[in-house]
């Protein structure tokens, strides 16, 4: 006998199996400094992300362009997202202009602040940012207390510590705000260059700070660069550590690194919103931390509905690992310490 076909459902006149809509979120989102060299391509991808329904775009009238020409740009594309700007003058604090903005957020993307030029490390921009970040922080304190946020501006080393505890003294949970470190791993992803993997199959977890010394990928964590010569690594290593100056150098003074920043902080932004839709999403972050002696650290971190829902342990390091794991504390125990100076003096 003939083997029996089986119709299609076209055939039967039925069409394709509807698929079970995927849920996604209703969150709003605010970008602080969203007219800026980051900014700018960081709320065209967070708009683009289906679990965004509001998008604010705040910046100051000094910006390059008025943050409500950003909105009505994005306003346009064929996504969810709402999006408005909302303008401060100089001089002005955010907690007497940004009640709407900021209330209802659930993430708040921060980078507002000076760029470096060639020849300024993160550190030489300590103060001046601190003080931008401050002013934010506060007014999300009082209208998105619930809020994550992910604080882009550097010196993250330092500007991180000093708001976290600004929040814990406000009562507030300092695993609310998160360190921006994404592009770090971005970075040693693309440059492991472990063919035929594509970079974005090559996930290398990249812990302790966002500076020089204190950026360490942990290489042998990665099945595709743990086959990498291990003489190769220290070279590699360095090139991730010096990737933001070698970015600041060929911008030759106008600007550090944006499109690739803006790449990075959107990936944590989805991740942090995946994580409060129910989708769990790992990712290393600069937060408070109790993995090492050091009080905070870039760490694995789960985002899941409440934001930060687990810290996962440091893994295995080698033994080149284990020693650059020291030379990473002694340099990130100064640079939190500064950030805890700035938060005691200006609570
Ligand atoms: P930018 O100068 O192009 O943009 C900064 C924006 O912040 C400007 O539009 C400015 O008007 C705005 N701004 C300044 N003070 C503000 C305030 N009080 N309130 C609201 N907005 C304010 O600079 P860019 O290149 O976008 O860099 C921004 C920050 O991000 C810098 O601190 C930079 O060092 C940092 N950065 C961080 C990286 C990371 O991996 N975490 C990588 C690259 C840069």
């Amino acid at each position: 006998p003939r083997p029996r076909r089986r119709r299609s459902r076209r055939a039967k006149g039925k069409g394709p199996r509807a698929k079970e809509p995927r849920k996604t979120g209703e969150f709003k989102v605010c970008v602080c400094g969203g007219a800026g060299g980051i900014g700018q391509p960081l709320c065209l991808l967070m708009a683009m992300d289906p679990n965004v329904k509001e998008l604010c775009v705040f910046d100051l009238n000094v910006a390059m362009v008025p943050a409500q020409g950003v909105a009505t740009d994005l306003g346009h594309l064929e996504k969810k997202a709402a999006v408005k700007g909302y303008v401060m003058e100089v001089g002005q604090k955010p907690v007497d202009n940004l009640e709407e903005c900021l209330t209802g957020c659930h993430l708040v993307l921060i980078p507002a602040g000076m760029p470096r030029k060639p020849g300024q490390t993160r550190d030489d921009l300590f103060k001046i940012n601190a003080d931008i970040a401050k002013g934010i922080v506060e007014a999300c304190a009082k209208y998105c207390p619930d809020a994550m946020l992910g604080m882009i501006v550097n010196p993250v080393n330092s500007v991180v510590p000093a708001m976290a505890e600004l929040y814990k003294k406000k009562g507030l949970d300092p695993m609310k705000i998160v360190g921006i470190t994404t592009l770090d791993v971005v970075r040693a992803n693309k440059f492991v260059v472990r063919l035929p993997a594509p970079p974005d199959r090559v996930n290398v977890p990249v812990i302790g700070g966002h500076a020089g010394t204190t950026i360490l990928p942990l290489f042998s964590q990665d099945k595709h660069a743990k086959t990498i010569d291990a003489e190769k690594i220290p070279d590699l290593d360095k090139h991730v550590q010096d990737a933001g100056t070698d970015v600041v150098n060929a911008k030759n003074g106008k600007g550090s690194a944006t499109l690739s920043m803006a790449y990075a902080g959107a990936r944590l932004g989805k991740s942090v919103l995946a994580g409060l839709a129910g989708q769990r999403r790992t990712e290393c972050a600069y937060c408070k931390s109790e993995i090492t002696d050091l009080p905070y650290f870039a760490q694995k971190v789960v985002f899941g509905k409440e934001g930060i829902s687990k810290v996962l342990p440091l893994g295995e390091l080698n033994e080149y690992e284990t020693k650059r794991l020291e030379e990473v504390k002694v340099q990130l125990k100064g640079e939190i310490e500064s950030g805890l100076k700035y938060a005691e003096e200006n609570s």
